[in-house]
C-alpha cells in the first residue's frame, strides 16, 4: 500500500487489512481479556549446580468472563504440580495441559480453573537452556570469585523462567522469595537488598504493576555503592568504584527527567553493571537498570545509555507498548526523551552532536538494511517473526525524529505539556499505535487542519522511510571534524590533524566518514596517531575494527579477535562478524565465534548464528 497522502485523516484499523492485528498481541498465547493475572508471588531457588530456577509461581487472577481456563505462556518449563486456591483459601489439586507449541512462542499452558479460583499455584522448574537466563562460570566474571546469573526477559523470554501471561498488555505486581548459594547477592527489578544476606535468602517486592518483560534477576558476588539518596550502583567489587565514578551524574538525569515529565514513579533508581556477556547496552528493568560494562569508558562519554534506560521509567515502564508491533512507542519515545535529558544535563552542543550522528546512521540504515519497505513503518507487522527483529533504527531513531518533528512544529511550550499529559493519562497502562495517534489528534491537533497537514502523521507512522519534514539537527562541533576529514583527504598525515578537545563522538563521526580509499600506510598512521586498536573505549574500538576489516588492515586482527572474545554485546558483535562475512572471511568469523560463543547470551548467539549460516 502507498503511504497515505499528507493531511488525509488517520486510517482507522478497520479500514486497512494491515491493521488487522492492531492491539492484538500475536506473540502471546494468553487471553487477558478473559482472565488477567494481577499479582505474582515467586518462591524460587537459584540452583547453580543444575543451572535451573525451581520453585513455585503463584498467580492471583481476575476472572473477568467466568472462564473455566487460564491460558499462560511457557517455554521449556517443567510443570510439576498445579493447585487452585479459592477466596476462602481452600486449596485443591489442579491440572494443566499443553496447547499450541512453537519454537519461538513456546508452549501454551491451559489450566482448568473453578469459578471461585483466586490464585493458581504452579510448582515448576526452568530448563538449563532457558533463553532468558545466562549462567556464567566464575571465569566469565570480572573478579572470577563466583558464578553469576543474569536474565534478559524482553521481548518474549520471561516465559522461559516464569509461567506467566507474557504480553506487554498485561500488568501485575510481584513479590519474590529467592534462595541463592551463601555469599552471593540476588537483585531483581524490585525493592533490592544492599548487603549480602547471611543465609542466602532474599525477599523482593514490586508494588507497581509491570508487564512480564520487565521481570529480571541477577545473582553474583555483588556489592552496592550509593550515588545519591535514591540512586546507586551494584557491581562486582573490582568494578564498583569505576562504575560509581562513571555513573555519578545519574541523580542529575533523574531530576532533569522529572522536570520534564513528572515525578519518578518507581522510588529508587539503581543500576547494575553486569559481566560483559550481557547482550545489550542496557535494559530498563524497573528500579534496577541492567548495564553492560562496555559503557565504562573512563570519561563518562557513553552515559547517554543511562539517559535512555532512565527515560524508559516514563516511556515503556509507565506507559507501555500494547504489542511488539507498537515497539516504537517504547523506544522512539525513549530515544526522544534520552536526547532531552542529555540536552538538559550536558547542553545543546553535546545533544546536537548525538542527534547528527544518529540521523546519519538512520539514513544509512534505511538505505541498506531493509528488504521490504513495510519494515520501515513505525507501526510494525511482526506476525510470525521474532519481535527482536523490530529492534532497529526505525523504532528508535525514526521514532525519535518523528517526535522531534512534532515538537519543532508546535513548539516546546505546547509539546512538553502534551507529552507529560500523555504519561499521566496512560500511566500504568498499555497503549497501541492507533490509541496514541488518536490521543495526539484529540489533544494536540484538536481540529487544526493546517497542523494536521504539516505533521504528516500517516506518512511517518504508516509509511516507509523518512518523510520530507524530518528535522535536520546541526552540530558545529562536527563541522570541525569535517574540516579535519578534508585535511586528511588532501594528504595531511593523521598525526598532524588537529584533534584537540575531541571527545568520543568526534572520533566516531571521524571514523564513520573516513574516505573509502585508504592505504595500509594510512590505516597504520591512523592507528598509531590515535591508538585505535588499543583504545579502551568500546564504541570507538568497534567503529575502528569495522574500518580495519573492511580495508583488510590485518594489523588489527588481534585486537578484533580479543574484542569479540571478551564481550557479548550484540550491537558490537553483529557489525564485526557481518564485516568479516562481507569481505569473504567467513571462516575466520566462524572460528572466532566457536571459541567465543560460550561468553555470549542466547540472544547474541541467535543473531550471530543467523548471520554466519
Ligand atoms: N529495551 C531495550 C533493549 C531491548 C529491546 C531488549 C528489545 C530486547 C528487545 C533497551 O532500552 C535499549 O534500547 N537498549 C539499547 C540502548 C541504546 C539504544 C542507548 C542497547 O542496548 O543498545
Ligand atoms: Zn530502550
Amino acid at each position: 500500500m502507498a503511504a497515505a497522502g499528507c493531511g488525509s485523516p488517520t486510517p482507522e484499523p478497520a479500514d486497512h487489512p494491515e491493521f488487522e492485528n492492531m492491539g492484538i498481541d500475536v506473540h502471546s498465547y494468553s487471553r487477558p481479556e478473559e482472565v488477567a493475572v494481577r499479582h505474582l508471588d515467586l518462591d524460587i531457588k537459584v540452583d547453580f549446580e543444575r543451572n535451573v530456577i525451581a520453585g513455585t509461581a503463584s498467580l492471583q487472577i481476575d476472572n473477568k468472563t467466568q472462564s473455566d481456563q487460564l491460558h499462560l505462556d511457557s517455554r521449556g518449563l517443567t510443570i510439576q504440580a498445579v493447585r487452585l486456591e479459592d477466596a476462602d483459601n481452600q486449596v485443591s489439586q489442579g491440572s494443566h495441559e499443553v496447547g499450541r507449541d512453537d519454537p519461538q512462542l513456546g508452549q501454551e499452558l491451559i489450566l482448568p480453573i473453578e469459578p471461585d479460583t483466586r490464585t493458581v499455584h504452579i510448582d515448576y522448574e526452568s530448563s538449563p537452556e532457558a533463553a532468558a537466563l545466562m549462567w556464567l562460570g566464575p571465569e566469565l566474571t570480572a573478579d572470577k570469585a563466583g558464578p553469576f546469573l543474569l536474565s534478559q526477559s524482553q521481548a518474549i523470554l520471561a516465559r522461559t523462567w516464569v509461567p506467566c501471561q507474557d504480553s506487554p498488555k498485561v500488568r501485575m505486581t510481584y513479590a519474590a522469595q529467592v534462595e541463592v548459594p551463601q555469599g552471593l547477592m540476588a537483585v531483581m527489578s524490585a525493592s533490592n537488598p544492599q548487603q549480602v544476606s547471611e543465609d542466602g535468602r532474599y525477599s523482593f517486592e514490586m508494588p507497581q504493576p509491570i508487564p512480564s518483560y520487565l521481570l529480571a534477576i541477577a545473582v553474583g558476588k555483588l556489592e552496592f555503592q550509593s550515588l545519591s539518596p535514591r540512586t546507586g550502583v551494584y557491581a562486582e567489587p573490582s568494578v564498583l568504584e569505576r562504575a560509581a565514578w562513571e555513573l555519578a551524574d545519574t541523580e542529575k538525569m533523574v531530576a532533569a527527567a522529572e522536570k520534564l515529565y513528572g515525578p519518578y514513579q518507581w522510588e529508587r533508581y539503581d543500576m547494575i553493571v553486569l559481566p560483559p556477556s550481557f547482550p545489550f547496552g542496557g535494559m530498563e528493568n524497573p528500579r534496577l537498570t541492567f548495564l553492560t560494562p562496555t559503557m565504562l569508558a573512563g570519561d563518562r562519554s557513553l552515559v547517554a545509555l543511562i539517559a535512555h534506560e532512565l527515560a524508559h521509567s516514563w516511556s515503556g515502564n509507565l506507559v507501555t507498548d500494547s504489542t511488539w508491533n507498537d515497539f516504537w512507542l517504547n523506544e522512539g519515545f525513549t530515544t526522544y526523551i534520552e536526547h532531552r535529558i542529555m540536552e538538559k544535563v550536558y547542553g545543546d552542543e553535546v545533544e546536537e552532536m548525538l542527534a547528527v550522528l544518529e540521523l546519519e546512521a538512520l539514513r544509512e540504515s534505511l538505505a541498506s538494511d531493509f528488504e521490504d519497505a513495510r519494515e520501515t513503518w513505525l507501526y510494525l507487522d511482526l506476525q510470525g517473526r521474532n519481535p527482536d527483529d523490530g529492534m532497529n533504527s526505525v523504532a528508535y531513531d525514526k521514532g525519535h525524529f518523528f517526535l522531534r518533528m512534532v515538537e519543532e512544529t508546535v513548539g516546546r511550550e505546547r509539546f512538553d505539556p502534551f507529552l507529560r499529559g500523555y504519561f499521566d493519562h496512560f500511566a500504568f497502562q498499555s497503549v497501541d499505535t492507533a490509541q496514541f495517534v488518536a490521543y495526539l489528534r484529540d489533544n494536540l491537533m484538536a481540529g487544526d487542519e493546517q497542523l494536521a497537514q504539516d505533521l504528516r502523521i500517516d506518512e511517518w507512522v504508516y509509511g516507509p522511510g523518512l518523510p520530507e519534514n524530518c528535522p535536520e539537527p546541526q552540530s558545529t562541533a562536527l563541522q570541525q571534524v569535517e574540516a579535519q576529514l578534508q585535511a586528511l583527504n588532501q594528504g595531511t598525515a593523521p598525526a598532524d590533524l588537529d584533534t584537540e578537545g575531541w571527545t568520543t563522538h568526534h572520533y566516531l563521526y571521524f571514523l564513520r566518514n573516513l574516505p573509502q580509499d585508504l592505504s595500509e600506510e594510512r590505516l597504520a598512521g591512523l592507528d598509531a596517531a590515535f591508538s585505535l586498536s588499543e583504545t579502551g573505549n568500546s564504541e570507538i574500538l568497534c567503529q575502528w575494527l569495522g574500518v580495519a576489516v573492511e580495508h583488510d588492515y590485518r594489523a588489527a586482527d588481534q585486537a578484533l579477535e580479543a574484542f569479540l572474545s571478551r564481550q557479548g554485546r550484540r550491537k558490537f558483535l553483529m557489525p564485526l562478524y557481518g564485516a568479516l562475512v562481507d569481505v569473504g572471511r567467513g571462516d575466520d568469523a566462524r572460528r572466532i565465534y566457536d571459541s567465543a560463543k560460550f561468553g555470549y547470551h542466547s540472544v547474541s548467539r541467535n543473531s550471530v548464528e543467523g548471520l554466519l549460516n
